[in-house]
């Protein structure tokens, strides 16, 4: 029996009163043993840093080691830090920070959003990425955490389609080095082609309520469709999904698997995700209106 306070972590955020990290960390804490308490940490749009370090400097109860950082704040949080994951410097935003002491270096900047989301298509959803074709719609932040890995999982093609053409091409040129063996492109979303195994929308449309960016055509027979959001945000591109023959899936798997990498950073333990997963399933159905 020890007496020590738990670590503390947070997820930052503006907002963050819905997140579903607090949850998912209590149970990975849970079922590995891990003493951890893990809050919400909502941060002024003007004053990310400065909450941040305030929270990282806060003595009155466990030490606070790492947070999580959510929208709009991943790419203040990688400028934050003194040092970078090279999955992070990819990115070029951070999802994780780990609170290092000094002597250590300092704060670890770290991005495990898209290694959640391969480990989602391929362990949770069961599609090999190898030698598929890929579309990605968006270049922002999300999908920016996203590309290294899907690349790293060696697809045949891989296709960038945004909106803002300049900021996919950016994107795209960031990780052609590591593309070798990878059709990596970039185009807008009316451009993108047709026929992709797996399609993953990393825009705002879905949370927007805006029209789906691409045509159907782009959707392959069986194709996989995934939406990073999750919950009501998440429906109408999942319905445009079934519609089309597609098989839909929401961000849900990709929270909890980002969330379990960051686990790991954290503290070098692997939850299992799979039951952590039906729990906030069963969770957010409840409450579902
Ligand atoms: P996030 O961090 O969630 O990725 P972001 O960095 O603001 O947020 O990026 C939002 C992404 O959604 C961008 O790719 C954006 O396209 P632009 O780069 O052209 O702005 C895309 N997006 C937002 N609304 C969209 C819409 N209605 N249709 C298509 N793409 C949209």
């Amino acid at each position: 029996m020890t007496d020590a306070l738990p670590d503390r972590y947070a997820v930052a955020g503006h907002p963050v009163e819905h997140s579903q990290s607090p949850f998912i960390h209590a149970e990975f804490a849970r079922q590995t043993g891990q003493s951890i308490d893990y809050g919400r940490l909502l941060c002024p749009l003007d004053a990310f840093a400065a909450t941040v370090r305030a929270f990282a400097a806060d003595r009155s109860a466990g030490a606070v080691r790492g947070c999580n950082v959510t929208v709009p704040f991943k790419f203040e949080a990688f400028a934050l830090a003194a040092r970078r994951t090279p999955r992070a410097e990819r990115a070029q935003a951070a999802n994780t920070l780990r609170f290092d002491a000094d002597e250590a270096g300092g704060w670890l900047a770290d991005n495990t959003d898209g290694i959640g989301l391969v480990r989602d298509i391929e362990r949770n959803a069961g599609v090999q990425l190898a030698g598929r074709r890929v579309l990605l719609i968006g270049a922002g932040g999300a999908a920016a955490g996203a590309l290294g890995p899907l690349i790293e999982a060696r697809p045949a093609a891989l296709v960038v389609a945004n909106r803002t053409l300049g900021k996919a091409e950016a994107l795209v040129a960031r990780h052609l080095d590591m593309a070798t063996g990878v059709a990596l492109s970039a185009c807008t979303p009316a451009e993108s082609g047709a026929g992709f195994d797996v399609v993953i929308n990393a825009t705002a449309s879905s949370l927007q309520g805006a029209e789906i960016p691409v045509d159907a055509g782009v959707l392959a027979p069986g194709a996989l469709a995934l939406d990073m959001m999750y919950g009501p945000a998440a429906r109408g591109f999942l319905a445009w999904a079934e519609v089309h023959g597609a098989r839909g899936r929401d961000g849900l798997g990709m929270l909890v698997e980002q969330a379990a990498e960051a686990f790991f950073v954290w503290r070098g333990v692997q939850p299992d995700t799979s039951p952590v997963l039906a729990a906030l399933r069963a969770r957010l159905a409840a409450k579902a209106p």
